[in-house]
């Protein structure tokens, strides 16, 4: 038991807005006894400073993704390799990754990947996950979309990858900020068949998310 072979998913997230949905999916790959490999790109550094305060820190990315996570649970089973390092492991499809989610995704990284450009280990890595056809989803944010993202995404689409825009859906009752940065990040997991609680799934009867109890009374606090 003690030998299991360690297989990570690798979250890479560039520097589009909603590093929130970042830290939901990490949180709930780790919840859900997953290991995770981090990549967390330049620019997102900018994003992640801008959108909670935090300056990550190559030398002290465990305390810094700490304070972002909200938790030091399950820690140990994340490894962080910097942007910048195209030795890092998972550089390689030789090491045993079980795909990669990129998350958020910018326009930028989202052309990098279909052009299979590897400007950085983030692109590097989500190459060769396509070419070891690993699961990759990519959960853009951007809106509008001019031309040429939209064909990017066709292409990511024809290559086998899961395009997953980071669009909430209401219908699974959430009200708060939090709800609906989890019902996006519950659907990147369910692209790739991690279990999680993270969102109300829709069973058949208009209005019932609504109902349940607790819900709708505006009582619960803003996440993140
Ligand atoms: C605060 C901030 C928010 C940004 N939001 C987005 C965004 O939502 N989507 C996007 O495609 N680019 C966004 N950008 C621009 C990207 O960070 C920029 O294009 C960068 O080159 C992407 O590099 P990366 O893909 O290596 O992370 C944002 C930049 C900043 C500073």
């Amino acid at each position: 038991m003690g030998t299991a072979k360690r297989q990570p998913w690798v979250v890479g997230v560039s520097g589009a807005s909603g590093t929130p949905y970042a830290a939901s999916v990490i949180r709930a790959l780790l919840a859900a006894g997953e290991a995770v490999d981090l990549i967390v790109s330049r620019a997102a550094r900018l994003t992640l400073l801008d959108e909670t305060g935090i300056s990550f820190r190559d030398a002290h990315w465990r305390t810094d993704l700490a304070r972002w996570l909200g938790t030091e649970d399950r820690l140990d089973d994340v490894r962080y390799w910097p942007a910048g390092d195209f030795a890092a492991g998972p550089s390689s499809g030789s090491y045993p990754a079980k795909g990669m989610l990129v998350v958020p995704a910018t326009t930028g990284a989202v052309a990098g990947i279909a052009l299979g450009l590897s400007k950085d280990l983030l692109q590097r890595v989500a190459s060769v996950t396509l070419k070891e056809r690993r699961p990759l989803v990519v959960c853009v944010r951007e809106t509008p979309l001019n031309g040429v993202t939209l064909k990017h995404l066709v292409e990511l689409d024809a290559q086998g990858a899961v395009v997953l825009p980071a669009s909430p859906g209401f219908y699974a009752g959430g009200s708060t900020v939090r709800e609906l940065v989890d019902f996006v990040a519950g659907r990147v997991l369910d692209a790739v068949d991690v279990p999680h609680s993270l969102y109300l799934r829709w069973e058949g009867e208009l209005g019932a998310a609504a109902r349940k109890p607790g819900d709708g009374d505006g009582d619960r606090a803003e996440g993140e």
